[in-house]
Formats: structure tokens, C-alpha cells, sequence
């Protein structure tokens, strides 16, 4: 939610600080796209040159062929999900105070803006902008036209702060730093050679360096080209460790793909494969990427919640099937946004898991607070390295499913049900309810899901075909049943997010309770269909269920497992996948319907990697 880039590093004025903050915002656009800006500053100037124009990149960029920004020694840059103000040009970031002296951008919300906002217009002061941010900027102004430096500026000016922000901010008369504060909001420090960086997400700066340095909760930062400096709340300096970027940059780019989204459904079986590398040690117990859960509590839990939001949580559903079965300990899968409104009851015997891609989903990270303020260990299950959520839960589980730039989540949900697989099959193992030779044998099955996620990917034209040719219709309908529900859901969500028409996704089992009123002659239905080989009734109960609405006129698209010759019967459409072990099937039932919500956008011509009034990393409540 909003993307934010600084830069230092040229000794003398030149055009390297743009570049690197406009290559920064591109690879950041996927956080938010209502404007995007930039601000750089050169020495002997005394203010700012800025640019800054409503709507996507591409506007900023063609204002800035027509009218150059000067050669400069820093930079900063934004990219805006807009919240507080409409998305035009004068909301568009950075925001200018002290004349042009200072300039601010700022990714959260400010709550008490509203109170600042009064005492500036008290002091005379202008506000040009509806937004929180410019307040802040304001505020900064004001400290350093008292003789603050920039630094101190931002460290008080944060103090007074209220709600979630990563502010960063450059002051004309300073033009070799550029300082930042966080809370509750993103922040990593790029450590480059004789240059420095600042982003929302270590894929900003990804081309120039691997060594970064995330900044803690309410910490004050600042860049210069000698390095990185982090202060604590009251100006104490604090040494952070660096951490290295598992990934390079190739993997931040579309390599040959027209979209991040299709480059990242071909990924998945990559992602789920480096999720599983090298997760068992000698003893089969889990290898972690960070903390640490004593054994004997994991032994003693006895209640598990899975908290997430989005496909997130659609992941935490079909892992929840996996663990009860696995371990007989019950599992709650719950929205993060709901859990910690409604009294739930957890303690230390709970053991709260959360999944998020970003690690930033502000729900999900006040959901492991509340749960740790009750006593629950935590293990977070995240795809971004270093990210808070990752930081503050007690235990971590990487996806590594490398860099998740398009907007809906793909390769994303397959690793997060992988990495929640390996924490059943481990909880199993450790509380003695599967033999060290079951353990085994789905730790083996589980390795085989790569190949197959490869065959339904090189095998997906039938569904891109049938896409364009339902490019046209204006609602669709998903049915699942057991682990094919929550596939359902997602089926459902990736169609609406991306193609925008009215998608729904149910239990097939709940079709006769309200829904089938739905089905109209030509309506689509999408069905996942059980293997006949896992368990019988469940496929025996589905086929009734594509009978049900096949009898009311609806087109039935059934996706079914290899050799099943009845789902062929009773389709209009069938995608076949490879058999796999009944809970292990999500992960190759979904790929379809990745697929087919792909490219029904895409022949509607709609940007599929940034969809509208979407942001990747959903940093407000
Ligand atoms: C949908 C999608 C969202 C996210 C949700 C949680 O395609 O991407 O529903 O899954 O916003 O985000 P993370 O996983 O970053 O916590």
C-alpha cells in the first residue's frame, strides 16, 4: 500500500538518482498506482525539484520526457494507494513544505492528522493537499527552519505521530541524506557500494544490491553515501544486522512473459519445490528460517488458529483439512480482521499460525499482537523475507516462492499450503501420531507435486481457450467440496479481482440451500471434482451436484482428475490434472483456475498485474 524509494550515492549532481528511484517505483507500482512522484535535490540549490502526476507511472514518466528534472546528488519517490484525499496531482506524493526546502513522502495513515492539520493552519501555515502526509511534512519543516537537522526533525516530528506510517523525507539544504522513521509500515535500508537505499520492499533496489538492513519498530534512519545510520526512539544509535536477499534480480523480472501474473503461475512449481528443500532435519524435525517453538510446547498445544486474510487464508482453509487429519488437533482458520474483534478464545495452549505473502498485511500482524498478548506462541508462514509480520511472530516459516509482483496472489498460495503441509506432517511426527514411515510417505508425495504442477501448466490451453470464449459473460459460479471449497473460493476471488464480473464461490454441498436459485440456462459453473480414487462419496456426491445444475441449464467447466471418464460425461468442459493424494490436490486444482481468471481478463483487456482499486501489500485496517 503505496511504494516509497530513497537514494543516495552520487558525489556530484547526475541523473543516476532519478534513475534509480523511477526504476525503484516501477518495481514498486504493484503497492499502489493512483499517482506516482519524485523529488531530487542538488547542491547549491536551495529547494527541491519535484514532479508528480495522478494516475500510473507511465503519466510521471511522460511529464518528465517533456520537463527534465535537474541533475542531482538524492532522491526520493512514490507510488500512491490512495486513502486519505481522491487520486489527482495535488495529493499525488511527494508533498512540499518550508517553501520547496523539505519534501515527504509517507506510505499508512496518520489518525491524529486531523489535529495536527488544525494547529499548522493556527500558525498561518498553507495546506495545499487533502492528505495526511503533507502535515507531516509541515511538521518536519517546521523543526528544521528551527535549526533541527534533518534527522532530529523526523525523530520528533514521528514522536507525535499516531497510527501507521514509513515516512521518508530530503531537505534541500541537506542534499547528501535522506532520513526515514517507521511504525506499524515497511521499511528496508539498501546497503550498496558508496550508495545507499530506502524502500517499502528490497525489490526497489534489487538491481544494485542484496544487502539490506530491516528497520525495527519506531526507528529513525538515515542514508548517506558512507552507509546506513538507525537511531532508536530517542536518538540512540542501534546496530542492525544486514541480512542477504535470497533471491537475485532475475527473478523480479517477467522473463519472456507478457505479465508478472502468467511468469508467476509458471513458477509455482519452482516455488513449491524450494519450499520443500531441505525443510527435515536428521531427527525429522522442521528446520525453521528464524526462531524458535520449544518442542514440548508444540506437543502440549491444544487448539491450533490459522489467521490470514484473502487468498491467504483460502491457503490456511486447505491446509486446515491437511493438519486435522494429520494430527487430530483441531484447526481454526479465521480472517485476521475478525479474529481479534470478537473475544476469541486462545492461550498458551493455542499455537496461532499466520499466512501472509507480504508479511505486512496490517490485519494479520494486529492479529499475531493480540495473540501473543493472550500467551499464544506464533509461527508466521510468509513469502517476504525480513517482513514484520516475520520479525514479531515467534517462529518463522520462509515459502520462498522468491518475489510476488503481480497484484493477485498465485505461486504465493501454493507455497503457503506446502509450507503449512510441513508444519502438520512435523506436528504429527512430534506428537507420535504418524510412524516415522507415514511421515515419510507424504513427505515423498509431497515431493512429486512439483512435476505435476509442471504437467497442468504445459497442459493448460483448454482452459485459456474456453476464457476467450466466455469473455462475455457476466457472472460465474464455483463449487467445491472438502479441500476443492476453499479452492472454489479462490477460483472465485482471482476472477473477480482480475476480470472484474460478479464471481462466487460455495460449498457444493450448500448449492440446495439458497444458491441453486442462481442457475439460469448458460450460467457457468465451475466445479472442482474429488479424485473417485481418494474418497468415493465425495466424488459421488459432486457429480450429483454437476447433475443438480446441469438439469437447471447450467454450462458445467469440471475440473477432474486424469482418467476420471465420468467428470467427462457430465461436463460441458473438463481440465484434467494428475492424481494426486486426495489433500494434496488444491495444489494442482487451482492452477486452472488461475489460468482461466488470466486470460479471461487479459482478452478483456484489462491489466492483469495491476488490477483497479488494488494493492499488493495492504499495510491500513
Ligand atoms: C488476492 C490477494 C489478497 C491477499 C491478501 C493477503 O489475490 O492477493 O487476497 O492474499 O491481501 O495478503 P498477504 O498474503 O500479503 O497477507
Amino acid at each position: 500500500m503505496c511504494g516509497i524509494v530513497g537514494y543516495v550515492g552520487a558525489s556530484a549532481p547526475s541523473s543516476r538518482p532519478r534513475d534509480v528511484v523511477l526504476a525503484g517505483l516501477s518495481r514498486l507500482e504493484y503497492r499502489g498506482y493512483d499517482s506516482a512522484g519524485i523529488a531530487v535535490a542538488t547542491p547549491g540549490h536551495d529547494a527541491v525539484a519535484l514532479a508528480k502526476k495522478a494516475g500510473k507511472l507511465v503519466n510521471l514518466e511522460k511529464q518528465l520526457a517533456e520537463r527534465p528534472l535537474p541533475e542531482s546528488t538524492i532522491g526520493i519517490g512514490h507510488t500512491r494507494w490512495a486513502t486519505h484525499g481522491a487520486p489527482t496531482d495535488a495529493n499525488a506524493h511527494p508533498h512540499l513544505a518550508a517553501g520547496g526546502r523539505v519534501a515527504v513522502i509517507h506510505n499508512g495513515i496518520i489518525e491524529n492528522h486531523a489535529v495536527l492539520r488544525d494547529e499548522l493552519l493556527a500558525e498561518g501555515i498553507e495546506i495545499l493537499s487533502d492528505t495526511d502526509t503533507e502535515v507531516a511534512g509541515h511538521l518536519i519543516a517546521r523543526e528544521v527552519l528551527n535549526g533541527a537537522d534533518l534527522a532530529t526533525a523526523m525523530r520528533s516530528v514521528a514522536k507525535r505521530l499516531e497510527g501507521a506510517f514509513t515516512l521518508l523525507a530530503i531537505d534541500a539544504l541537506e542534499p547528501d541524506i535522506v532520513v526515514g522513521a517507521r511504525r506499524n509500515s515497511p521499511l528496508v535500508a539498501g546497503l550498496g557500494d558508496g550508495e545507499a537505499f530506502l524502500a517499502s520492499d528490497v525489490v526497489a533496489f534489487i538491481d544494485y544490491t542484496r544487502d539490506a538492513i530491516e528497520l525495527g519498530q519506531d526507528e529513525v534512519v538515515r542514508i548517506s553515501k558512507e552507509g546506513v545510520e538507525v537511531f532508536d526512539a530517542a536518538g540512540n544509535p542501534i546496530e542492525r544486522e544486514p541480512f542477504r536477499v535470497e533471491w537475485d534480480a532475475e527473478r523480479a523480472q517477467k522473463g519472456g512473459f507478457d505479465s508478472f501474473m502468467d511468469k508467476e503461475i509458471h513458477d509455482q512449481p519452482t516455488a513449491v519445490a524450494d519450499t520443500l528443500k531441505g525443510r527435515m532435519d536428521d531427527q525429522g524435525r522442521l528446520v525453521l528460517d528464524g526462531g524458535i517453538i520449544d518442542p514440548y510446547v508444540l506437543s502440549s498445544i491444544d487448539k491450533i488458529i490459522i489467521i490470514a486474510c484473502g487468498t491467504a487464508a483460502y491457503a490456511g482453509m486447505v491446509a486446515r483439512y491437511a493438519i486435522e487429519h494429520w494430527t487430530r488437533i483441531p484447526v481454526e482458520v479465521e480472517l485476521a480482521h475478525e479474529f481479534r474483534y470478537r473475544d476469541p478464545i486462545v492461550g498458551i495452549r493455542t499455537l496461532v499460525v499466520a499466512v501472509s505473502q507480504s508479511g505486512e498485511t496490517m490485519d494479520t500482524l494486529m492479529a499475531v499482537r493480540y495473540a501473543q498478548r493472550q500467551g499464544a506462541p506464533t509461527i508466521a508462514i510468509v513469502n517476504a523475507q525480513g517482513s514484520t509480520i516475520a520479525r514479531e511472530a515467534d517462529a518463522v516459516l520462509y515459502t520462498r516462492a522468491g518475489p510476488e509482483i503481480a497484484v493477485a496472489s498465485t505461486k504465493a498460495f501454493v507455497a503457503q499450503i506446502t509450507a503449512a503441509f510441513l508444519l502438520g506432517i512435523y506436528l504429527a511426527q512430534l506428537r507420535g501420531n504418524k510412524y516415522p514411515d507415514e511421515i515419510d510417505a507424504l513427505l515423498d508425495q509431497l515431493e512429486e507435486m512439483p512435476a505435476k504442477l509442471q504437467r497442468v501448466i504445459d497442459e493448460s490451453e483448454p482452459v485459456r481457450q474456453v476464457a476467450k470464449d466466455l469473455v462475455d459473460e457476466r457472472t460465474v459460479l464455483f463449487l467445491g467440496r472438502h479441500v476443492g471449497f476453499p479452492i472454489a473460493l479462490e477460483g472465485a476471488l482471482k476472477l473477480k479481482e482480475l476480470a472484474y464480473i460478479h464471481a462466487e464461490g460455495f460449498a457444493a454441498g450448500e448449492l440446495k440451500h439458497g444458491p441453486i436459485a442462481l442457475i439460469e440456462p448458460g450460467q457457468p459453473v465451475f466445479i472442482v471434482l474429488p479424485s473417485p480414487r481418494g474418497r468415493a462419496e465425495l466424488h459421488s456426491k459432486v457429480l450429483s451436484n454437476i447433475q443438480e445444475v446441469k438439469a437447471r441449464g447450467a454450462k458445467t467447466l469440471v475440473i477432474a482428475e486424469e482418467g476420471d471418464e465420468v467428470a467427462a460425461q457430465n461436463a460441458d468442459h473438463v481440465f484434467y490434472v494428475p492424481a494426486a493424494p486426495t489433500l494434496m490436490t488444491p495444489l494442482l486444482q487451482v492452477i486452472p483456475l488461475q489460468i482461466f481468471a488470466l486470460e479471461l481478463a487479459q482478452a478483456k483487456g484489462y491489466d492483469v498485474d495491476q488490477p483497479r482499486n488494488l494493492a499488493k501489500s495492504v499495510t491500513v485496517e
